[in-house]
């Protein structure tokens, strides 16, 4: 339920309800937390018990064959794509506009990240651009279904088939989240979820991969695994002589499991909530002058893991993001940008810095110069220059219609004071 911390009135902020506190840790969680304190090991390193329990159910969860729990989202990434078979010299084509890890993954194993441009109502990679960047080096595809919205992922796997490329999805934010009538995680070749403490789902940290190849399974066991579960897994099979305690290593902890394995029961649950409610939201700023709603492509569902806005300046009196923010903050409402700056002009891009001695771009496997300038993906650019405005999901598992029109009142209020040049 959420709360009036004070009686609304029409002089003071627009919010005074606080919302639901997210993420939910209620007795089921504190009482599996307990169980396994009690009843398991905390190095579970052969992935028996809770570990494995939470990988059986969230592989049904997703209608995949094979999940594998590891230690972080980015840790999930790191190991799709080394067990895609991308390593030195191999590009791999990514959007600009995400979180960090979604193009770490690519530099960690020594590849080349290519970047394509994205689309300006979903903020996703577009097929046309992928289409454009695809080289005799290309050996694998990043989509990430940013804010929780997919990408559009029929075109991509086509382009994908014909190139013979692995498509890797990041859906650190997008749990839940369905295109087509499918749930993201289950479109392209390996799913890679983040459970860290603010996502659709969570552990408090970790992360988990879904898959459906059993070659992948191996490799996957062999590269992120302990030894002990190697052994387990892999003693008659090829990649057993290579159970050496070498390989990252990236074992969940128990606690995580047993936390996400309690939240998983109620993800579909919250997730319609949080679609309700951007619905909701969306219709109530559909009409203030200067803020564009987040938009949904048919044939997707949102997981409303974030909830991205459009700020148009030039609607409302030229008054910059910032000001516009500020306006907001003193009705009681923090809004963020997201991104900030589009990877492709951070600096360890237009430095080419990341190994030291210029690898991976001046590594002897690169075959052709790849470099990143301003201009090279527009839409993201433009989105990352005074338009980003994006407002938490903090509450959306609940429903919350009144706080929802707090946020109505405060843009309207924020829209009005700029029009009149009072910002
Ligand atoms: C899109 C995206 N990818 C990857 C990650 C990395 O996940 P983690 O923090 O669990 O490593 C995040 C986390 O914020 C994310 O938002």
């Amino acid at each position: 339920m959420n709360q009036v911390k004070n009686p609304p009135d029409s002089t003071g902020p627009a919010m005074t309800i606080e919302p639901s506190p997210w993420p939910v840790i209620d007795d089921e969680v504190i009482a599996s937390v307990v169980r396994v304190l009690k009843e398991e090991s905390l190095s579970p390193v052969m992935q028996v018990g809770i570990i494995k329990e939470f990988e059986d159910n969230f592989a049904q969860f997703q209608g995949r064959k094979f999940a594998f729990a590891v230690s972080s989202g980015t840790a999930a990434l790191d190991t799709a794509i080394h067990v895609s078979g991308v390593g030195p010299g191999d590009e791999v084509i990514v959007s600009p506009y995400t979180w960090g890890a979604t193009v770490g993954c690519i530099l960690h194993n020594n590849a080349i990240p290519v970047f394509a441009d994205i689309d300006p109502l979903t903020f996703n990679i577009r097929p046309d651009e992928i289409r454009k960047k695809i080289t005799d080096r290309t050996r694998a595809i990043v989509t990430v279904h940013i804010y929780g919205h997919p990408c559009d992922m029929d075109p991509i796997m086509d382009i994908a088939r014909k190139h013979n490329l692995r498509v890797i999805e990041d859906c650190a934010q997008a749990h839940g989240a369905t295109y087509k009538g499918r749930k993201v995680g289950s479109l392209g070749d390996i799913g890679c979820f983040s459970l860290q403490a603010s996502k659709n789902l969570i552990g408090g940290e970790g992360g988990i991969l879904v898959f459906d190849d059993e070659a992948l399974f191996d490799e996957v066991v062999s590269w992120a695994s302990h030894p002990m579960r190697q052994f387990q897994e892999l003693q008659d099979k090829p990649l057993g002589k290579y159970i050496d305690s070498i390989a990252p290593n990236f074992r969940m902890h128990a606690v995580s499991a047993a936390i996400a394995n309690v939240q998983l029961k109620r993800l579909d649950k919250w997730v319609v909530q949080r679609r309700k409610n951007l619905e909701y939201l969306t219709r109530a700023l559909s009409d203030i002058p200067g803020i564009r709603p987040t938009c949904v492509a048919p044939d997707c569902e949102h997981a409303a893991h974030l909830i991205p806005l459009t700020y148009k300046a030039d609607e409302l009196n030229n008054v910059p993001l910032e000001n516009f923010r500020n306006a907001l903050a003193l009705e009681g409402l923090e809004t963020g940008s997201y991104v900030g700056t589009p990877i492709h002009l951070r600096p360890r891009f237009q430095e080419q810095r990341f190994w030291g001695k210029g690898c991976p771009w001046t590594c002897g496997h690169a075959e052709r110069v790849v470099e990143y300038k301003k201009g090279d993906c527009p839409v993201a650019e433009k989105r990352c220059s005074g338009e980003e405005l994006n407002l938490p999901s903090v509450g959306f598992h609940v429903p919350c219609n009144d706080y929802l029109d707090q946020i109505a009142t405060a843009f309207k209020r924020a829209a009005k004071k700029a029009l009149a040049g009072e910002l």
